[in-house]
């Protein structure tokens, strides 16, 4: 083991006594910890991980006898060296450190997070975040995931706080006006996953769950708004219990909102912590999909209890597995808690995102060598997430939902309390199987990209022929990596017949054999397959007769990403594009509907003048009659799914389709809402918020900001800020960008909200302006890894002067944390930039 980044095996960890003294008001806190320890060969030194800590004492004990240590720091490597001054030998001993921190506002490590109670006073939580490398910023220890040991942590406070860590409480002692809250010991664990948090909070009565007590906490005023999250979790914890077939590994279940948060949310063992918008919510004032936000959120952390945290990878190389199997199961838990929001459906709009990255050159393979914590940060991108959930799925439908289960709980029980490699997993489930599931796999994990399977029907239609390449949006040379590809075909024949059926598509071409002529095909059935289709001319003009009837509301789904995908790669014309989305007036399915009008939105950054009122018109007569069927007001008998496609139609008519009739609409719902914001249906009411935006002047920015700034709910507040992203009047723009820059704006919200400004059609170099000017700033305050979040908005740019200044900037300011998602960005502008040049002087000239 070469790497500088990882520590010695001589001597390691088996047991922590951990206590905390955070001191609120000063932002400090002292640590004390003893831990038990295996020293494997006589040595003279002990080396562990500490950050930013100041260590005022440190001793070994070995039998009764007391080593005192001399400690010296290596900040670069973030070690503490501990020097004893004679050897100690192989066998049991205890590591003692006393130390002192500070509560930094970096949102890493044991850091601050504010509110401001209802008097008016801010208030304090000291928290923390230790994913990946951070638990070294809050006490010395073997911060590497493989190192698994036991914690008993016990912490200090006043006597109006609460106290809650991994485990439940245990003791709980008064001393003259604070408190020592004791924790029962954990099961064995990596440090990463180990979290505490004193407060001022309020909690909900424990339910229980099998066994295990389940709570809520959250900052002061906010409990009405636990009961949504903690019927989910409840759902969560037994099917999840179920699937695992092992029972909840810990001995408490508490989830905690936390006001600044870096992440979406993090699964500490028994601790979970969140961002407030993805725990706290009332149902009746929140759209579908943020609903489904917070489902998504509780089951993936909720999963990652047994995938992660019972068993771990050995090192962050795996943790594309931890993540895209907590994506996975988050599906399979979300669509089983709501099956009629068609999790599954509406998975597709993540699917895409992955395509997205996944067809430019610099995409990388979904398991990844890491090497230093910077390269571990960056492995959270949405190829570890999306790709990899997508890929999982993949092999789950390929294999049979029975089949890939018993593969995982052989797996769970063969590795809990231990740590795995990606192969471990596949070896359990083709065990399982008895399907290559290793072969399969290797090919989608170990190499980046993904194939477009290309489908034409010979011998008169009895033969259908496949082959399939990599799919690219800047194709300039043959690529020859192949994939193991999972197909599932649907197929009708000329009799009438309609065949389901898979097959494996290993290597260049595969012919299936039928017994009559085809009459159409899809190439992906039920759209699992993380690979695009291209049909022949004649098989394409069959489909598209079918296309209403035919196809279920994935694969037409499907078919409109992949001929969007053809556009951007430059082998489909956006008109020809427009003639597919002009055949979508009947649809009625929310998902297909946001990704026609995701494309239209992008097609409306490529016209201007005559073109654009062209589009809009064209926009208006697809939209509008599709709107009408569903009517401006809500029916008791809506889905959910039909609250929500309202909400997007409304947008869409509003803005890219200029409806003066729906904007007029608009303006007397903004109205409404701005003297009560829970007066207009919520999935309306965030459409209104945004259409009203995008025409705004100094009154209608103002008032977004006022409401922002008094919200009744997490999802309102950032509804009203995140919609300030789509202001259209360079002087608002100019006042958005300077809210996000002030501390009215958390430091968690504000480099999304700077995102958006930066892909905002007309205020794009505006936006870039700020970035350029404040980057220090922005890096001295914004979390590590909210940068390259911010700078995603750059993908949306289509001009190549800015373009050119962008990737001059970035190429002296780089982002090591994200150097791959930065490379990223970059290539899917110049995709956009090269849309822009070839579509905008066809599209003008009409
Ligand atoms: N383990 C992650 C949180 C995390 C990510 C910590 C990156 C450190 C670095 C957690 O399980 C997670 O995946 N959170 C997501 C939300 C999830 C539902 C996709 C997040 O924070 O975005
Ligand atoms: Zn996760």
């Amino acid at each position: 083991m070469d790497n500088p980044h990882r520590l010695p095996r001589t001597v390691i960890p088996k047991r922590y006594a951990l206590t905390l003294a955070p001191d609120l008001a000063a932002a400090t806190f002292g640590g004390a910890v003893d831990i038990e320890v295996e020293v494997g060969s006589t040595t003279d030194q002990v080396v562990l991980n500490a950050v930013e800590l100041e260590i005022d004492d440190a001793w070994v004990v070995v039998g009764t006898t007391r080593h005192d240590a001399t400690v010296s720091l290596d900040p670069e490597a973030e070690r503490a060296i501990l020097r004893l001054p004679e050897a100690i030998p192989p066998g049991d001993a205890v590591v003692s450190l006393r130390y002192r921190g500070q509560l930094n506002d970096k949102l890493r490590g044991f850091y601050r997070s504010t509110f401001i109670d209802d008097e008016g006073t801010e208030r304090v939580i000291a928290t923390t975040q230790f994913e990946a490398t951070d638990a070294r910023r809050a006490f010395p220890c073997w911060d590497e995931p493989d190192l698994k040991a036991r914690f008993t942590i016990t912490l200090e406070l006043d006597d109006d706080l609460h106290a809650v860590s991994n485990a439940a409480i245990v003791a709980d002692e008064v001393l003259d006006g604070q408190r020592r809250v004791h924790f029962a010991e954990t099961m064995t664990m990596s440090t990463y996953l180990v979290a505490f948090i004193v407060g001022p909070l309020e909690v909900t009565e424990p339910i229980d769950v099998q066994g295990t007590p389940l709570r809520i906490f959250c900052p002061p005023g906010k409990l009405h708004l636990t009961d949504f999250g903690l019927g989910v979790a409840e759902f969560s914890l037994a099917y999840l219990a179920d699937y695992f077939d092992i029972p909840y590994p810990g001995d408490s279940m508490d989830l905690i909102a936390i006001p600044d948060f870096a992440f979406g949310a993090m699964e500490n063992l028994g601790c979970v912590t969140f961002r407030e918008t993805l725990l706290l919510a009332d149902p009746n004032l929140t759209t579908r999909s943020e609903l489904q936000n917070i489902v998504d959120v509780i089951a993936h952390e909720l999963a990652h209890m047994w995938f992660g945290d019972l068993v771990t990878m050995k090192w962050w190389n795996g943790i594309w597995l931890n993540e895209a199997f907590a994506t996975f199961m988050e599906l399979k838990v979300t669509d089983a808690f709501r099956p009629e929001w068609e999790r599954w459906v509406s998975f597709g709009l993540a699917r895409s995102t992955a395509f997205d990255t996944d067809a430019l050159h610099t995409t990388r393979p979904i398991e990844y060598p890491v090497v230093s914590p910077h390269d571990a940060e960056g492995m959270f991108d949405v190829l570890t997430y999306e790709k990899g959930a997508a890929v999982v799925r993949m092999l789950e439908q390929y294999l049979g939902e029975d089949a890939f289960r018993a593969g995982i709980r052989k797996y769970m029980a063969n590795h809990q309390y231990a740590n795995t490699e990606t192969t471990d997993l596949w070896d359990a489930i083709e065990e399982a199987s008895g399907e290559p599931v290793r072969r399969i796999m290797d090919s989608w994990i170990l190499q980046g990209g993904h194939p477009i399977v290309s489908i034409e029907a010979r011998d008169g239609g009895r033969i259908l022929h496949l082959t399939q390449q990599r799919f690219e949006y800047l194709q300039d040379e043959e690529d020859d990596t192949r994939w193991a590809v999972p197909l599932q075909l649907r197929y009708a024949l000329t009799t009438g017949e309609v065949v389901t059926t898979r097959a494996l598509l290993d290597g260049d071409h595969l012919d299936l054999k039928l017994p009559a002529p085809v009459a159409w095909v899809v190439g992906n059935a039920e759209g699992h397959g993380f690979y695009r289709v291209q049909l022949s001319t004649d098989l394409r003009t069959a489909l598209a007769r079918e296309a209403h009837h035919g196809l279920s509301d994935v694969e037409r789904y499907g078919l409109v990403d992949d001929t969007w995908a053809s556009v951007l790669a430059g082998t489909t014309s956006v008109t020809e594009f427009l003639s597919l989305a002009d055949g979508f007036g009947a649809e009625a399915d929310v998902s297909v509907w946001r990704r026609l009008l995701a494309s239209l939105d992008q097609i409306d950054r490529l016209v201007d003048g005559a073109a654009r009122s062209d589009l809009q018109a064209r926009v208006r007569s697809l939209v509008g009659p599709a709107l009408e069927r569903l009517g401006w007001v809500e029916r008791p008998a809506d889905s959910d799914r039909e609250r929500e496609l309202r909400g997007a139609l409304i947008g869409a008519m509003a803005t890219v389709g200029a409806d003066p009739a729906t904007r007029a609409s608009v303006a007397d719902l903004f109205a409404r809402l701005c003297a009560d914001p829970n007066s207009v249906e919520a999935n309306v009411a965030a459409a209104v918020v945004r259409a009203t935006a995008a025409i705004a002047g100094p009154a209608e920015v103002d008032a977004i900001i006022e409401r922002f700034e008094r919200s009744d709910t997490p999802q309102q507040e950032v509804r009203f800020l995140y919609a300030l992203a789509d202001v259209r009047d360079p002087i608002q723009m100019a006042r958005v960008l300077e809210l996000a820059m002030s501390p009215a704006v958390r430091t968690q919200n504000a480099p999304f909200l700077i995102g958006s400004c930066i892909a905002n059609r007309d205020n794009a170099p505006q936006a870039w302006k700020l970035v350029h000017e404040r980057w220090d700033e922005m890096n001295e305050r914004f979390p590590s890894n909210s940068i390259v979040r911010m700078l995603y908005g750059v993908r949306a740019v289509t001009d190549a002067a800015l373009a050119a200044d962008i990737d001059a900037f970035t190429a002296e300011h780089p982002v090591p944390q994200a150097k791959q998602a930065l490379q990223q960005h970059l290539e899917r502008m110049r995709v956009s930039v090269r849309l822009y040049e070839r579509e905008a002087p066809l599209l003008t000239r009409g």
